[in-house]
Formats: structure tokens, C-alpha cells, sequence
């Protein structure tokens, strides 16, 4: 079973070198198990304006290149950049296409010239950056004035079933760490970019049993990677324990496991 382990300390996110090879890893098996992530990518784009024509997009955090390829057929005249800072995502997206370019990059510092863009699309990647200031700062960089950002990301109450069922086993806190919503608001509103739309919705994902959720998280590359997290074995005790606490949550559909997702469109004055 996938150790989804991490003491409840302070500190950051994971080590983005980590981050690059868990997602490196996960790139064969990813878009078997993305139904959450192709959800909420449709919705982000559903919600991007309907005047959106860019001459220049970037899909950030392009992962395996789902949405890159959807933005290259909604946008047929226009230049698209796919960035990712996992290698091994970008070589499994590049000979699918969708994009002109693909980049090896971090979102926290661009390699983009100033206003070269018009359209920032990012689906369920920034959440992974510590420093999401510096990821609006950089899209405000990037931008040309009326360019758009689009983000979706997640919240805290993600996961919180997963969460709360460790907390019961041993107390500690066991699944990635994710930004208050106010935290988006806050940092969004202070941005210099103007906000079109924020908001935050439950999705709730259903599985037969806790082997299967957390066997998804690993497909996905998505399994806790935040510094201090218990390494090892998990025990066949401590499992026992999770299952049982996490079967208090179960509905009629199966075990449900909530994603808080934030969408958010932007603009640049
Ligand atoms: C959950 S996947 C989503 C991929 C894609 N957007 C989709 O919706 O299918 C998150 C992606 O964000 C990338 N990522 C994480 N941190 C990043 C960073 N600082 N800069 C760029 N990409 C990052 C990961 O490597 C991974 O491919």
C-alpha cells in the first residue's frame, strides 16, 4: 500500500526535485486513473472567456499533454507552449503533439520573455508550488495586457477523509499539504492582475475500498511527497486501522474521497 505518511510539522512543500521525479515516474500510468483531472481541465476550460483568441498559449503543468492538445485544437491559428518541470512527462507528451513546444520549466520562474503570452491555461498543477506568489508574479510577467490566466488548483479539504482517518490511526497527519482557500483569495487579489472569477467546488470521487484510492494517488504521482514524512513500511496494524476508521465515511456509491478544487480566471490590465 502506497505510505501516504507525514508528521503534522511545519515547514513547506515537497522538494521540487521530488515532485518532478514522482511525476516522471507516473507519466505511463497517469492517464489511465485522471478522470478527476480531466473533469476539472474540461470545467477550467469551459470557464476560460468566450472572446479568448491567443495568438500565444502556454499550458503550465502540462502533465501528459491531455489539455494541451485540446487548447491546440480549440485555438487553430495560435502558438502553443507546454511546460512541465517532470522530463518524463514532457517525452510522453511531445510526440502526441498539441503543442509547438515543449519545455522543461518551473512555474515559479518562467523561461518566457516578458508579454509573450495571452493565455496562462494551467489545470491541477500549481498546488505542487510552494510559492504561489511567485507563480502569479511570473504570469503577470509573462502576460501581454488583456492576456489571461486560467488556474485550477486544489484546496484544503482535499482529501480531508484520508486526512482525518489517519489522524485517528496515529494522530499525524498523512496526506499532502494544500493552501487555505483565503490563502487564493488573498494572494489572487494582491497579484496586479484582475480577478474574473474565483471560487472553490467539492468533487467527490468514489472508490470499492482504501487500496484502490491510494493506489490511484501513486498512479497518478500525486502520493504524499511533503518533507518529514514517515518512511518505511507501513504496518499491517496501522492499515488495519486506516481501512476501519476510513469505512466510517462510506455512502452508498463506495468510499468517497473529496477534492476541494479552485478555479480561478484572471486578467492582465
Ligand atoms: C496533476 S498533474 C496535471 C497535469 C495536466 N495539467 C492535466 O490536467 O492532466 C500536475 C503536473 O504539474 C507539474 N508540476 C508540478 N510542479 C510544477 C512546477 N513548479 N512547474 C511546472 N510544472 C509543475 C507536474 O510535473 C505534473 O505534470
Amino acid at each position: 500500500m502506497t505510505d501516504l505518511s507525514l508528521p503534522n510539522l511545519p515547514g513547506g512543500l515537497p522538494d521540487k526535485r521530488q515532485v518532478a521525479a514522482s511525476f516522471s515516474r507516473a507519466a505511463a500510468s497517469y492517464d489511465s486513473v485522471a478522470e478527476l483531472q480531466r473533469t476539472v481541465g474540461s470545467q477550467l476550460l469551459a470557464r476560460l472567456p468566450a472572446d479568448c483568441a491567443p495568438a500565444r498559449w502556454l499550458d503550465l503543468g502540462c502533465g501528459t499533454g491531455y489539455f494541451s492538445r485540446a487548447l491546440g485544437q480549440r485555438f487553430t491559428t495560435g502558438e502553443g507552449l507546454a511546460l512541465d518541470i517532470a522530463e518524463g512527462m514532457l517525452n510522453h507528451a511531445r510526440p502526441l503533439g498539441g503543442a509547438s513546444h515543449f519545455i522543461a520549466g518551473d512555474a515559479e520562474r518562467l523561461p518566457l520573455q516578458d508579454a509573450s503570452c495571452d493565455l496562462l491555461f494551467s489545470s491541477l498543477a500549481v498546488q505542487w508550488c510552494a510559492d504561489f506568489k511567485s507563480v502569479l508574479s511570473e504570469a503577470n510577467r509573462v502576460l501581454r495586457p488583456g492576456g489571461v490566466l486560467a488556474f485550477a488548483s486544489l484546496c484544503v479539504g482535499t482529501l480531508y477523509e484520508l486526512r482525518d482517518s489517519w489522524r485517528q490511526v496515529d494522530g499525524l497527519v498523512h496526506v499532502n499539504r494544500f493552501r487555505e482557500f483565503s490563502t487564493y483569495q488573498q494572494l489572487c487579489a494582491d497579484s496586479g492582475l484582475k480577478v474574473l472569477s474565483l471560487q472553490s467546488r467539492p468533487h467527490v470521487l468514489h472508490y470499492p475500498d482504501v487500496r484502490s484510492l491510494t493506489h490511484e494517488l501513486k498512479a497518478l504521482g500525486a502520493h504524499n511527497l511533503n518533507p518529514g514524512r514517515p518512511g518505511g513500511l507501513t504496518g499491517r496494524a496501522r492499515i488495519k486501522g486506516l481501512i476501519d476508521a476510513y469505512e466510517q465515511f462510506r455512502q452508498a456509491q463506495g468510499l468517497p474521497a473529496t477534492y476541494q478544487v479552485v478555479y480561478a480566471v484572471l486578467e492582465k490590465p
